[in-house]
C-alpha cells in the first residue's frame, strides 16, 4: 500500500500521508487539507471518517471481528469478568492475581454514595425514565467531588475518579429503579462481588432476606462485558468530544449516557422488547411486521437489527443468543418473545431487503430477552448496557487525555441564506 495519496484540485495536485493501523486498516491523513487546498470534507454521520488513533477496541465489521486490547471478544466473554475486563480496557493488560485484588478491593470500598444523593432523587417524580435520573446522579458527582473538575488533576485523583465512577454506579442505578417502584434504597452489601451486590441492591425488600441466584449474576457479568466498548460508537465519541474540552470525567460520561439513551444506540434494547410483544400481542404475525421495516413510507424499523460497522454478524449477537437460551432453560422461564425473536432472525435474514442491506441482528437483539429472565424492568435495559459501557467510556476518555488530542470542533458547509441587510419590523 503507498505511503500517500495525491488529489487533484483544478488541476493542482495536493499529497496526503496514509496512515496505516496495526490491523492493517488504512486512512488518508487530511489534518492539513484546508491549509493545503481551502477544501474540508464532508461526511454526516462520519460514516468514512476515523476521529481518532486508538489502542483499546478493533473491531471487523465485515468478518464479525471484535476485540478489547487485542483479545476476542468470544474468550473474554467466556472466561473472564467484568471487573477483570475493566481493568484490561483502562490499562492496557489483563491485571496480575495483585493487581485485580486491589483494583477489586478499592471499587468495592467505593459503592456507598453520599446521602444527598437521595435529595436530587426524591426531585424527580417516580415516572422518570431511569436513564435520566442515571446520568444526572452521575454528574452530580462533579458537585461531591469538586477536585475532579481540575482538567490537570494528577495520575491519583484520575484514578480516584475512575473507581469511584466503577464504584458507584451500580448504586446510582439500583436507586434509580427503587425510586420508580417507590421501593426505599438498599445499601452496598460489599460482601459480595460487582454483579451479586447489584441484583440485591435492585430486587431485595426490607425484612425479607434475599439470596442472590448464580446464574443471574454470572450471566449479567457475561452481559455486561459483551457491552463494555465498542470502539467510536455515538455514546463513546460524546465521551471523547465532551472531554476534549477539559470537561471532568463525570460529566463528559453523564453525556455518553444520554448519547446511548437513543432509540437507534442503547435504547434499542428496550425498543426491541416493546416491537417483540407488539408483534405477540399483533398475533405473532411477523411478516406484516417485516413488511413494516421494508415500507419507505413507514417510520417503524426492525429494532435490534442492522449497525454502522457489522455488514456481517455480530459477535455479540451470537453470544447473548446462545446465552438467551441457556438463561432461560437454567432458569425455567419460558418467554413466548424468544421464539417470536428467533423466528424474526430466520425470515429477516432470507429477505432480499435485509441482505441486500447487510442487516442482521446487532448486540441489542437478544439482550432484552435476558435482562427480562433475570427480573430486569425494560426501563432499565438502557441502564444496563450504560453500566456495561462505563469502562469503556472511561478507557476512551483517558486515552483521548492522555493522548493529548485537541478540543473537537468539526466543520460545516453553509447552505443558508447570503449576506442581507436588517429590515425594520414596520417595514415587514
Ligand atoms: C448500537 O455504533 C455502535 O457500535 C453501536 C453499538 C455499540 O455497541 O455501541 O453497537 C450499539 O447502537 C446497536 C444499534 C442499535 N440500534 C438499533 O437496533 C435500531 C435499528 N437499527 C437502525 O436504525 C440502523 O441499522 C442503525 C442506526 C443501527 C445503523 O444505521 P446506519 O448505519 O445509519 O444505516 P442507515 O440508517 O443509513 O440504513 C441503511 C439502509 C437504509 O435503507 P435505504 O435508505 O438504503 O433503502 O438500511 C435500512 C435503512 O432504511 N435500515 C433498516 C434498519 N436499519 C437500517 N431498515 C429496517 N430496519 C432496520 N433496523
Amino acid at each position: 500500500m503507498s505511503k500517500t495519496v495525491e488529489l487533484i484540485i483544478d488541476g493542482k495536485s495536493y499529497t496526503f500521508p496514509v496512515v496505516e493501523g496495526t490491523e492493517n486498516e488504512f486512512a488518508i491523513d487530511i489534518s492539513d487539507l484546508r491549509d493545503k487546498t481551502g477544501y474540508i470534507t464532508l461526511d454526516v454521520g462520519y460514516k468514512n471518517t476515523g476521529a481518532t488513533k486508538s489502542a483499546i477496541t478493533f473491531l471487523d465489521g465485515d468478518k464479525g471481528v471484535l476485540h478489547y486490547r487485542g483479545y476476542p471478544i468470544e474468550e473474554l466473554a467466556e472466561r473472564s469478568s467484568f471487573l477483570e475486563v475493566a481493568y484490561l480496557l483502562i490499562f492496557g493488560e489483563l491485571p496480575t492475581k495483585e493487581q485485580f485484588t486491589k483494583w477489586e478491593s478499592d471499587i468495592t470500598r467505593r459503592t456507598m454514595v453520599h446521602e444527598d444523593i437521595k435529595k436530587i432523587l426524591d426531585g424527580f417524580p417516580s415516572t422518570s425514565h431511569p436513564m435520566g435520573v442515571l446520568s444526572s446522579l452521575f454528574c452530580a458527582q462533579t458537585a461531591f467531588y469538586p477536585e475532579s473538575l481540575n482538567p490537570n488533576r494528577p495520575a491519583d485523583g484520575v484514578y480516584l475518579s475512575i473507581i469511584r465512577s466503577l464504584g458507584k454506579m451500580p448504586t446510582f442505578a439500583a436507586w434509580a429503579y427503587k425510586h420508580a417502584v417507590g421501593h426505599p434504597v438498599n445499601y452496598p452489601d460489599n460482601k459480595l462481588d460487582y454483579c451479586s451486590r447489584f441484583l440485591k441492591m435492585m430486587f431485595a425488600l426490607p425484612g425479607q432476606d434475599y439470596e442472590v441466584n448464580p446464574v443471574i449474576a454470572n450471566a449479567l457479568d457475561k452481559l455486561l462485558i459483551l457491552h463494555a466498548d465498542h470502539e467510536q460508537n455515538c455514546s463513546t465519541s460524546t465521551v471523547r468530544i465532551v472531554g476534549s474540552s477539559k470537561a471532568s470525567i463525570y460529566s463528559s460520561i453523564s453525556a455518553g449516557i444520554n448519547a446511548l439513551w437513543g432509540p437507534l444506540h442503547g435504547g434499542a434494547n428496550q425498543e426491541v422488547i416493546v416491537m417483540l410483544e407488539n408483534i405477540r400481542k399483533d398475533g405473532g404475525n411477523i411478516d406484516k411486521w417485516i413488511a413494516k421495516a421494508k415500507d419507505k413510507n413507514d417510520p417503524f424499523r426492525l429494532m435490534g437489527f442492522g449497525h454502522r460497522v457489522y455488514k456481517n454478524f455480530d459477535p455479540r449477537a451470537r453470544i447473548i443468543k446462545q446465552a438467551a437460551d441457556n438463561v432461560l432453560k437454567d432458569l425455567g422461564v419460558h418467554d413466548p418473545v424468544l421464539e417470536i425473536a428467533q423466528k424474526l432472525e430466520e425470515i429477516a435474514l432470507s429477505d432480499p431487503y435485509f441482505v441486500e442491506r447487510k442487516l442482521y441482528p446487532n448486540v441489542d437483539f437478544y439482550s432484552g430477552i435476558i435482562y427480562r429472565a433475570l427480573g430486569i424492568p425494560e426501563d432499565m435495559f438502557t441502564v444496563m448496557f450504560a453500566m456495561g459501557r462505563l469502562p469503556g467510556w472511561i478507557a476512551q476518555w483517558l486515552e483521548m487525555r492522555n493522548n493529548n488530542e485537541p478540543i473537537g470542533r468539526p466543520r460545516q458547509i453553509f447552505s443558508g441564506k447570503v449576506t442581507r441587510p436588517y429590515v425594520p419590523i414596520q417595514n415587514r
